[in-house]
This record gives structure tokens, C-alpha cells and sequence, in this order.
């Protein structure tokens, strides 16, 4: 966490990240991550703190969680901020269901070409999900932002959620 912000602070007001340069805002972003988890080992808890965080402070359509409910086969919507989303995506279907079967990030600069892409916000232009992984390397969930504009998420999105979500790896048994 930066000397500038407390955790009392940050559960007053999140800051407005969105003009920032994003390799600065993600630093910020993971040291209050873990400033606020610090001493939890609830996912859930942790699902949605991440989410109202990141939302805030990058101020996209939707941010939040799509948990494994059958491995390999079924995800479940977790905490979010945003829109109402679908309740549940088929592992393989749209671009959750693509990044949770490949296990790997997977950035859409334009959902309008990304064959099989599932609607939940017709606003949504462009998207990125990142894998979420527990301490044994298994998936447990998916981590999904939309933007209403088009390629809103570029490599440096994904290296700053990746190490964010990298938490849950270090702790999270629940
Ligand atoms: N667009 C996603 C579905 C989830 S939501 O947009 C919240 C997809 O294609 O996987």
C-alpha cells in the first residue's frame, strides 16, 4: 500500500483511477489488494472486495467473478459490480467459458466478432477475462471487466489482473 492511502481511508473512497498510466494504477492496485485482505483466507470475501475495488477505481461496465461450479463443465456467477449477469456459462461458451476451459487470459477488442460471445450488458463493446487460480494450481474461478469502449484492455490489463488474482493462490482455502 502507498504511504498516501490508509485502509481506513480506502473503505471511505476508493480512488478514481481511470487517467492513470495502467502499469501505475495496477501497482496501487495490487498493494491495496493485499493491504485489505491481509489476515483473510475467505475467497468469497476476497471475490468481492476485488471487485468493488477494481470497479471503482477503473470505473468499467461490469467487474467480478464467475466461480467453477462442476469443474470443467459449469461456471456460476460470484461477487460483481455492474449490470445483472448471466447466472451461469457452460465451460467453452463465450469468452468466460473460453478463458475457463484454456485456462489462460483471453482479451476481446471487439465482442461484435467474437463468435459465440454471450450478451449479459448490450453496452458491452470490448472485454477480458483472466484465469483464477488456487494453491494447487486448480482453477476456481474466472475473472471477467467490460468495457463500453471498443479495446479497452491491452497486455499490460492483463499482467496487473493476473498479478492481483495471484492471491488467490497464496491463500483462499475457503
Ligand atoms: N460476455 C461474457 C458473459 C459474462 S458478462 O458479460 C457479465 C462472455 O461472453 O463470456
Amino acid at each position: 500500500m502507498s504511504q498516501r492511502t490508509t485502509k481506513a481511508q480506502m473503505a471511505e473512497t476508493i480512488q478514481d483511477m481511470r487517467a492513470w498510466p495502467r502499469r501505475e494504477a495496477y501497482v496501487e492496485l495490487s498493494a491495496q489488494t493485499r493491504a485489505l485482505l491481509e489476515g483473510i483466507d475467505d475467497r468469497v470475501a476476497a471475490m468481492a472486495t476485488i471487485s468493488s475495488l477494481m470497479h471503482g477505481a477503473l470505473g468499467y461496465l461490469w467487474t467480478g467473478f464467475y466461480r467453477v461450479a462442476v469443474p470443467d463443465r459449469l461456471l456460476r456467477v460470484g461477487p460483481y459490480q455492474g449490470s445483472i449477469g448471466c447466472l451461469e456459462i457452460t465451460f467453452g461458451k463465450g469468452v468466460c467459458g473460453t478463458a475457463a476451459a484454456e485456462r489462460r487470459t483471453v482479451i476481446v477488442d471487439d465482442v461484435l466478432t467474437f463468435e459465440g460471445h454471450i450478451t449479459c450488458d448490450p453496452r458491452s463493446r470490448s472485454e477480458i477475462v483472466v484465469p483464477v487460480f488456487g494453491p494447487s494450481r486448480e482453477l476456481i474461478a474466472v475473472f471477467d471487466v467490460d468495457s463500453a469502449e471498443r479495446a479497452a484492455f491491452t497486455d499490460e490489463d492483463r499482467d496487473g489482473m493476473e498479478q492481483i488474482l495471484s492471491w488467490f493462490q497464496n491463500a483462499g482455502q475457503r
